[in-house]
């Protein structure tokens, strides 16, 4: 599975494309506001610094005519922006309009698994269904995912769509939609770091430098 940071935070970036873990990145409105810079500006700097991957610039327009132009617009940044569109009708159409053009589109705020058919059938090349936002309201997030691998794989169909898993909390997710087969997960840096740790790694290297130190206490010859 493709790992996606789901942040606009360019030092965050830069920290896990330095470990070759960021296969791409997904931004949105509240993403970018939080960061408090210019959209475009931001939307250039990670392109260039996550280059050929692939970054999702989110259009704020929720009509077809607009949703288009900025979809246009969004590409026009660099060569390697994806352009999302919400799950709504016009943005179906915008979809269909700006995925003939050869526009990649990453469809998002996708809740349910005909949602995400609809949105294969207008030509996406990426669905972000929200796992994370369900079960904070008592629905099943990975049953969704479980849904759209299975719609996906079915042979009558030939999906080229990516599953781009969203709203990923925290790492069993992760590891949950990878046992699924999704194509790619994103999440936030927080949960990135949390992928790392394990208490008995922490433990386990101590004890190897602990008795390391000791015996270069105890024999001077012991040399790293
Ligand atoms: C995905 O593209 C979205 O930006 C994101 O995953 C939303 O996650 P949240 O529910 O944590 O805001």
């Amino acid at each position: 599975m493709k790992f996606y940071l789901d942040t606009a935070n360019l030092a965050s970036i830069k920290k896990y494309n330095a470990m070759g873990l960021v296969d791409g990145i997904t931004t949105n409105p509240s993403l970018i506001v939080k960061e408090g810079a210019d959209f475009e500006e931001t939307i250039k700097a990670i392109a260039k610094e996550v280059y050929p991957n692939p970054v999702s610039a989110e259009v704020i327009a929720t009509d077809y005519e607009t949703m288009v132009a900025e979809g246009k617009r969004n590409k026009s940044w660099a060569e390697n922006v994806v352009v999302k569109i919400p799950m709504i009708p016009e943005g179906m159409r915008a979809t269909k309009t700006l995925s003939s053009m050869g526009i990649p589109i990453n469809v998002t705020l996708i809740f349910s698994a005909v949602q995400g058919l609809i949105a294969m059938k207008a030509g996406a090349s990426y669905i972000s269904p929200f796992i994370g936002r369900l079960d904070d309201v008592g629905q099943d997030g990975m049953g969704l995912i479980k849904d759209l691998v299975e719609i996906k794989k079915n042979e009558n169909y030939k999906f080229k769509t990516e599953i781009l898993v969203a709203s990923i909390r925290h790492p069993i997710h992760v590891v949950q939609a990878a046992k699924m087969g999704a194509d790619i997960g994103t999440m936030p840096a927080d949960v990135m770091e949390k992928m790392f740790m394990h208490p008995l790694t922490d433990i386990g290297l101590k004890r190897f430098l602990d008795d390391w130190n000791k015996a270069k206490k105890e024999k001077a010859s012991i040399t790293v």
